[in-house]
């Protein structure tokens, strides 16, 4: 939620924060703004794109090489100029950009308005610069002192960049719950949110850590401490991000270009970890920790979104194959509702960002209490990879649609090479039937780019059903997940209301819904419960309702009741999903696309949720 990038070296800043601003889009795009020193402290602010910003901005002066830039993803105040980002201090000798939330703004706000402050916009960040600059002049401190004793009265999350009209050769910056990294390049300085907007410029980063300060300076020196006043040392690491990696690579939108990705990132989440002629299945992360999920009593697995969907499937393989019992939770009831945790549990933290709020504290809590947590992320180097005991990295490659496509199937992919590793090693299935699976699983690459090559029949589908206004999506066992994911993908970028459902729950209330009107998307693959599943689509038929099949190649019976079929190659029952979730995605991309909406950035979306 919101991106940040900041410049401070010789270039000319502008030109570099704007890209990088294109870059942190994906993170929330209602509104962006600069500010820049040029003798003076220059800023401006534009509710709308960053494109709306650089427009507005044709005509204006933005020389300096100093500057910081920021899209936001509203929390405190809606969408408007006013409420954009960066904000002035009172004396408008200080710039601020913020993304996080101050929790306890209010109280701070009423102590300022006390002292006579006054607040242009209605957000948590001007009430924290304006109280920088009163600790500045009221304690006769530097500005690094005021930062400090500020973010020590705060609460809340932060990552903040500060510059200052009289000190046109330093940045400040600080971190604490959402994510910092700064870009060391030869005496110039590139900070975001990520590192997407630096890799151009450098491969040489520093992640600030939890209540960093970092002070980076003209002359390429860093100083760090932390809010304890503790001095720290910088530790430079190297960036192993191409930059072909985030952009579009000739595909209309990055949500395409990452669905098309996925028989690469799907071998990239395998590749050095399984072999099935050798009957080598590991996951390196997480050796020190196999015995623990081997002794486990339960797995619990905490994720939001389109993770807590991929935990789902985690259910059914870590159930089926290990014999283990396991709760999948919404990260957000989790952290709240007193949970049961014990010892001998083993948490599951999935989460593509790495950085999302709930899923954070959900680790926090159990952490507290004991339980081992194990973090499945995409992001190398994440706030969520760092709080855990040990993970996997899905390494799908960045993922900069917001709607999750390649992070979904790399997230099934490692769930499923845990579960057959610790069922395998738990002894509760055969060697033949071991070996059987790891050659399955190392097919279902060439299977996706199958699926890929039904793009054109999936999108003379979606043309039928641009005008809908909802949808349903049924499956059973392994395909109940994949239809509720089928569901959050339609939704969230055609804004058509889409509902997932266990196909036999259907007859509890949902039926009453069916007319000729409503299309049913149904999974109904080969094996498992298929002819219950027929069943469900009769029940459809009789209603008028249009059904949309999912089924197996070679399949009969459902195509003879469908109104529309997609096959997908066949394959093991428990690697289902990670074959039939691609149509799923392919048919929400294009019903969005032909409806005309910004399947990059769906409206109110962003990212990362970095804020509960
Ligand atoms: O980064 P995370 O995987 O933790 O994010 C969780 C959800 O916010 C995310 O999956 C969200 O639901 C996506 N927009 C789904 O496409």
């Amino acid at each position: 939620m919101c991106g940040i990038v900041a410049y401070l070296g010789d270039k000319q800043a502008y030109p570099i924060l704007i890209k990088g601003l294109q870059r942190l889009e994906y993170r929330g795009y209602d509104s962006a703004g600069v500010a820049l020193i040029d003798d003076e402290l220059l800023l401006y602010k534009k509710q709308g794109k960053v494109a709306d910003l650089e427009e507005y901005l044709k005509d204006k002066n933005v020389k300096g090489n100093i500057g910081i830039a920021h899209t936001r993803w509203a929390t405190h105040g809606e969408p408007s100029d006013i409420n954009a980002h960066p904000h002035f201090s009172r004396s408008k000798k200080l710039a601020i950009i913020h993304n996080g939330i101050i929790e306890n703004y209010c109280t701070l706000k009423k102590e300022l308005f006390k002292r006579g402050y006054t607040f242009q916009s209605e957000t948590d960040t001007e009430v924290l610069i304006h109280l920088i600059e009163d600790i500045q002049i009221n304690e006769n401190v530097e500005l690094l002192e005021a930062v400090r004793i500020a973010l020590n009265q705060v609460v809340g999350a932060y990552a903040i960049v500060i510059i200052a009209k009289d000190n046109p050769n330093q940045l400040i910056v600080a971190r604490k719950g959402s994510p910092l990294v700064i870009g060391v390049g030869e005496k110039e300085f590139f900070v975001a949110s990520d590192a997407t907007p630096i890799v151009e410029h450098t491969t040489n980063v520093v992640y600030l850590n939890e209540e960093e300060i970092a002070v980076l300076n003209r002359n390429g020196d860093i100083k760090l401490i932390n809010i304890k006043n503790q001095k720290k040392t910088p530790y430079i690491e190297k960036l192993e991000l191409n930059l072909h990696e985030i952009e579009k690579d000739g595909y209309a939108h990055f949500m395409l270009k990452e669905i098309h990705e996925q028989p690469r990132s799907i071998r990239d989440t395998m590749r050095g970890r399984i072999n099935s002629s050798r009957n080598i299945l590991s996951l390196g992360g997480i050796t020190d920790y196999e015995r623990r999920l081997i002794n486990a009593k339960r797995i619990i697995i905490v994720a939001c979104g389109t993770s807590w969907h991929a935990g789902l499937v985690g259910e059914y393989l870590f159930e089926d194959l290990a014999r283990i019992p396991v709760e999948v939770e919404y990260a957000s009831e989790f952290r709240y509702r007193n949970p049961i945790i014990n010892e001998d549990d083993v948490v599951i933290a999935i989460s593509q960002s790495g950085e999302t709020a709930d899923t954070l504290a959900a680790i926090e809590l159990a952490k507290s209490k004991g339980a081992t947590i194990i973090g499945i992320c995409n992001v190398v180097g994440s706030s969520i990879a760092r709080a855990t005991h040990a993970g996997s990295y899905t390494h799908a490659g960045p993922e900069i649609g917001v709607a999750s496509t390649k992070a979904f199937t790399a997230q099934v992919t490692i769930l499923t090479m845990m579960a057959l590793m610790i069922s395998f090693k738990k002894g509760v299935i055969t060697k033949s039937k071991y070996h059987q699976l790891l050659g399955e699983i190392e097919l279902i690459p060439e299977k996706v780019e199958k699926v890929l090559k039904t793009e054109n029949k999936i999108k003379g589908i979606a043309e039928e059903f641009i005008n809908s206004r909802n949808f349903l999506y049924l499956g059973r066992g392994y395909n109940f997940p994949v239809a509720l994911e089928g569901a959050l993908k339609l939704k969230e970028i055609s804004y058509i209301h889409a509902e997932g459902y266990p196909a036999a729950e259907m007859k509890h209330g949902p039926i009453a819904l069916i007319d000729a009107e409503m299309p049913v998307v149904v999974v109904a693959t080969k094996k498992g419960i298929y002819e219950k599943v027929i069943s469900n689509i009769m029940e459809v038929k009789a209603r008028k309702g249009k059904i949309i099949a999912v089924v197996t190649e070679g399949d009969v019976a459902v195509k003879a009741l469908a109104d529309y079929i997609i096959e997908i190659p066949e394959t093991e029952e428990l690697l289902v999903p990670l074959v039939a979730t691609i149509p799923l995605q392919l048919l929400s991309y294009y019903i969005a696309v032909m409806r005309g909406c910004d399947v990059d950035k769906p409206r109110n979306l962003a990212k990362s949720v970095t804020v509960e």
